[in-house]
């Protein structure tokens, strides 16, 4: 290895090892300051993608996971053309989740590395399939876990949070039905809504109607993957009208459908994109990555975008890490910026009165910190 691929990787760590950007956007150290103090929400972080390496370690050493030390290190390494991380995300629940308190670290753990960032506000996603079948963890224990971490980290740290469980769509459509039945059986003012994710291929979403019908009848909120791994925009379609979904996650997509787009961005859903999503960085040509990726036309189609991280520790990423990206690899300008910070306000789980102070407060902190960039 050269001394300058060395060098590339490192200044990507926390870009999660993308293309070099070709945009010739100069990034200073005090962009690196912006990125960071930047006042942030975090609309889409997966709990199981955010577990930090040395927590990984210590808990398959703790439970004797059959997963070897290098096996490990491989999960946590970011190819040029990833793989994914779903594997990961089942191994977590095959091996190493056994107790409640399991749950508690890390959703700790990730708010904590969150607010470090100046995440103000983040919703993250648990899937409850996995973690009541395969680690089994009873559910009311579980859920009670993350809920006490994410009231720990609002008082150690000053972060809010929701949770939302997220149907695992590899799953019977049955298996979604219980989720919102636990949801129903288990209410807690943190739990606020509904969402799912896993593999999209063949699991279009028009097979959980029922679970997400159940759960607006019970007033949670609903959001869902779609439109990711290149499935069509009638998947993106099928979760606003059929599943009457308030966000999307991804939805990249849509971009095939610009009179869909059109009806979403009239009616201000909130599109949750990852700057470093697998799939795009497997499929297109690094050298033209960022230039044909879709979330660029997914703004041009007036459509409400936020950026986000994922699978942060998987995908070698962090939330200023994903707002930089934005910047310096997707043509955006700090205008943009300003425009994704009110998305996220404005998609953000809570009642009105927190999202108007949020606005107030975080635009001020937003240009006073663009006040001080070159
Ligand atoms: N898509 C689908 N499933 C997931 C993702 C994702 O982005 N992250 C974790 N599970
Ligand atoms: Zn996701």
């Amino acid at each position: 290895m050269t001394r300058t691929t060395e060098h590339h990787i490192d200044m990507n760590e926390t870009l999660g090892n993308v293309p070099a950007s070709r945009s010739g956007v100069a990034i200073t150290p005090a962009h690196r300051h912006f990125f960071r103090a930047l006042p942030k929400a975090e609309l889409h972080c997966h709990l199981l993608g955010a577990v930090r390496h040395d927590t990984f370690i210590a808990l398959a050493e703790r439970t004797g996971a059959p997963i070897a030390r290098s096996e490990i290190d491989a999960f946590y390494t970011r190819g040029e053309k990833p793989v994914g991380v779903l594997r990961v995300l089942r191994a977590l629940d095959e091996y190493l989740l056994t107790r409640a308190d399991d749950l508690h670290r890390i959703a700790y753990e990730y708010l904590q590395d969150a607010a470090g960032q100046n995440v103000r506000h983040s919703e993250f996603f648990w899937n409850p399939t996995g973690t009541v079948r395969v680690s089994k963890i009873a559910y009311a224990d579980a859920q009670a876990a993350i809920v006490a971490a994410i009231r720990d980290a609002a008082r150690d740290f000053r972060i809010s949070a929701r949770l939302i469980p997220s149907i695992d769509r590899e799953a019977d459509p049955d298996e979604a039905v219980q989720v919102v039945a636990w949801m129903k059986a288990h209410r807690a003012d943190e739990v606020a809504g509904l969402g799912i994710d896993y593999r999209e291929n063949d699991r279009p979403p028009e097979l959980f109607w029922e679970a997400y019908r159940d759960a607006r009848a019970a007033g949670f909120r609903t959001t869902a993957h779609a439109g990711e791994f290149g499935m069509p925009a009638r998947n993106v379609e099928t979760a606003v009208d059929l599943l009457q979904c308030e966000r999307i996650d991804h939805g990249y997509t849509i971009v095939d459908d610009p009179a869909l787009a059109a009806r979403c961005a009239e009616r201000g859903i909130v599109f949750t994109v990852v700057p470093t999503n697998s799939y795009y960085l497997r499929t297109l040509p690094p050298e033209q990555w960022a230039e044909l990726h879709p979330l660029r036309r997914m703004a041009a189609l007036g459509l409400k975008i936020h950026p986000n991280t994922d699978d942060p520790t998987l995908h070698k990423v962090d939330p200023a890490g994903a707002w930089q990206l934005m910047f310096d690899h997707f043509g955006f300008g700090i205008a943009d910026l300003r425009r994704f910070m009110f998305n996220g306000i404005d998609g953000a789980w809570v009642d009105e009165s927190q999202r108007a102070q949020w606005r107030t407060a975080w635009a001020a902190e937003f240009d006073a910190l663009a006040a001080a960039l070159p």
